[in-house]
């Protein structure tokens, strides 16, 4: 193929003349590797070496192809390399790279590389040989189908039909699928982009924009970026497609398919308000504007906390604001996360489970004690069950501090990082009182912003300011056990929730015989009906799903989460009327957390399993490969 090469070589001037205009006009660069209180950071998950040389900022221009569903990339890497060593390493993974060039003092000359052997997870090494007076790394390549990061839909897997769509997933460590980056989340840098895409398409990143779209010969686009924050490269992002746009408020906003844009801005009007929440408990929002991105429905996640732009699913558009708990999580991430990011995937507690802690303040302060409270049941509910099965095999998977390494990151990600950090946070307020917690806290933030976090230098935060050293204290709180033992400490937080206690009888009641015309359900929230599905006994006979279906509507309900957690209570009951929705809820719903629990279930069904690899085959080729990953190991699908 000769037109990859020519764009390359001939797009490569361009490339030099942005980086001379944009790259030195940056001033925020990014930070030190090394942890808050010099703990040294070693990342098991990525080939780069940054306390040697590390990147600051990113000069990226990105010609996205839908007809070859290849991304063809020039990234510019500023680098910092106070030791004048001789080499450069990034990561990448199925990367094609066409060339390398060296930047110094206005002169560009030829570089060499080589690329590292193929590990399953890691991919490959990048060793670009570098002069000590290298400035800038100028990296010409081109994503292949091995981009697990990337999902490109057809038209038809969107909600207009109309055009395709792209959408990247960088976290935990894919960014190295689309972008050749030192692929750690310790290491930060700003930066500017420049995106051509289809010209009926909108390019979005987790960045700012910069002026409007540039009308390009042949029908193309090009969308400039810029993003003046340094940030980890999981929060490298992207997204292109048929994008309507509705102001939340004064700084922020929500994108979508044009269909959908609508009912999403109604279902996210709080979202200012959960601004101003978290401004007053945790200081300034720092990154401009806040805007939220609703995908198609083959987003794996529920959302992603790309800076600047939440990636949500849109199956949390219920149509009546239940699931706005996402939106305060991913909003939250902006200090927890985005400010003050785990330094190592081993330490993704430091995210997810300040993130939870955040997520439960602004939820408190919106909507109440009472309704928070009942989320942090459901929340423990589901933790006990998770720290239970990990127990059997994998007990050091329930310690906050993980050992990932020559593991996949994912494996880490269960709701122990998210629920028990939520609970030792929480555990911790009790302790210290909200007043001087919330001292503590925001301190934390400020004193950490923009840089990396080992579970160490938390620790050591904590032990000089609210401890003041106190190692019978310490003890008394059960620190260490909660953060490097497994299970849940004696010490864990009581959750009362007089909601659920009576939606958890009713399940009783109902489960002893009752009918389901019977059962006093006004007023019940999604939260309630989750639980009360939850408690209803495995051995149910069928018809007594029957008979709360005709009551209830579940198999018609709108909102994804009753309608999953229904299927789940379902499927072991025998209940078929079911097996249609189901089976269309598994093809046109790519979100993880739903197929995971539902594939198995039905598996587990008389027949099952066939029928689940025949579903299986049909929607596998309409989900993300995260979500595939999972799901080929669930279903021991061979492809
Ligand atoms: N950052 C996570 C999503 C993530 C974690 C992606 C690890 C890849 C690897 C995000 O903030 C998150 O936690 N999303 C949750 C929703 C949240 C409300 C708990 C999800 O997607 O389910
Ligand atoms: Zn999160």
């Amino acid at each position: 193929m000769g037109a990859p090469k020519r764009f390359v070589q001939g797009r490569l001037p361009g490339l030099f003349l942005l980086i001379c205009g944009l790259v030195f006009a940056s001033g925020c660069a990014g930070r030190q590797p090394t942890g808050p209180a010099g703990f040294p950071v070693k990342d098991p998950h990525s080939f780069s070496r940054p306390a040697e040389v590390s990147v600051t900022h990113l000069t990226l221009l990105l010609d996205v192809d839908f007809e070859t569903r290849t991304i063809k990339g020039e990234a510019a890497w500023r680098i910092r390399n106070p030791g004048g060593v001789r080499e450069l390493w990034l990561d990448t993974r199925g990367l094609t790279i066409r060339r390398v060039q060296l930047f110094e003092d206005g002169r560009i000359s030829e570089g060499s590389f080589s690329l590292g052997e193929r590990k399953p997870l890691l991919g490959q090494s990048l060793l670009v040989r570098i002069e000590p007076g290298t400035k800038e790394v100028l990296i010409a390549y081109e994503t292949t189908g091995e981009a697990d990061a990337l999902q490109w839909l057809a038209a038809r897997q969107t909600a207009g039909k109309k055009e395709p769509f792209l959408f990247t997933q960088s976290q935990a460590i894919l960014a190295r699928t689309w972008l050749p980056c030192q692929d750690t989340p310790a290491v930060r840098f700003t930066y500017t982009a420049a995106v051509e895409v289809p010209g009926s398409l909108s390019a979005v990143m987790s960045a700012g924009r910069k002026g409007d779209p540039k009308e390009l010969p042949g029908g193309r686009k090009r969308f400039l970026f810029e993003m003046p924050q340094a940030i980890p490269s999981y929060l490298m992002a992207l997204a292109v497609g048929d994008l309507g746009f509705r102001p939340l408020g004064r700084r922020s906003g929500v994108y979508a398919e044009p269909a959908v844009v609508e009912s999403a801005a109604w279902e996210f009007a709080d979202t200012e308000k959960m601004m101003e929440a978290c401004e007053e408990l945790f200081g300034p929002y720092r990154w401009g504007r806040y805007d939220i991105l609703v995908l198609p429905p083959s987003f794996p996640f529920g959302g992603m906390e790309n800076p600047r732009l939440t990636f949500a699913t849109p199956t949390i558009l219920a149509g009546d604001r239940s699931l706005v708990a996402l939106v305060a999580h991913e909003l939250a991430h902006s200090w927890s996360g985005n400010l003050v990011t785990n330094a190592t995937w081993d330490d993704f507690w430091l995210n997810e489970g300040f993130t939870v802690y955040l997520e439960h303040r602004i939820m408190e302060r919106l909507y109440g004690k009472e309704y928070d409270e009942m989320l942090a049941r459901l929340g423990l509910d589901e933790l006990s069950e998770t720290i239970q099965e990990l127990l059997e095999d994998h007990p050091a998977d329930t310690h906050l501090k993980l050992d990932l390494d020559g593991r996949d990151p994912d494996d880490g990600m269960t709701d122990v990082a998210y629920e028990k950090g939520y609970f030792f946070l929480r555990m911790l307020e009790d302790a210290f009182g909200r007043e001087r917690w919330d001292i503590f806290l925001r301190s934390y933030f400020d004193r950490f912003s923009f840089q990396p976090m080992t579970t160490e230098g938390f620790l050591a935060f904590l032990d000089k300011g609210l401890l003041a050293g106190d190692r019978t204290l310490a003890k008394k709180l059960r620190i260490d056990e909660w953060v490097y033992g497994p299970g849940l400490p004696a010490n864990l937080p009581l959750v009362r929730s007089e909601a659920l206690k009576k939606t958890a009888a009713a399940a009783g009641y109902f489960a002893a015989g009752l009918g389901a015309e019977a059962l006093k359900t006004d007023g019940w929230t999604t939260h309630e009906w989750l639980h009360f599905l939850r408690h209803l006994p495995a051995g149910l006979a069928a018809d007594r799903l029957g008979d709360l279906d005709r009551v209830f509507g579940l198999t018609a309900s709108k909102n994804s989460e009753i309608l999953c957690q229904w299927f789940l209570a379902a499927l072991p009951a025998g209940y078929s009327p079911v097996m249609k929705p189901l089976e269309s809820f598994l093809v046109n719903v790519g979100r993880r957390k739903f197929l995971s629990p539902l594939y198995r279930e039905l598996a587990k069904t008389p027949g099952g399993l066939k029928r689940a690899r025949e579903i299986y085959a049909r929607a596998r080729p309409g989900y993300h490969p995260v979500a595939i990953g999972t799901l080929d190991e669930i279903l021991g699908w061979k492809d």
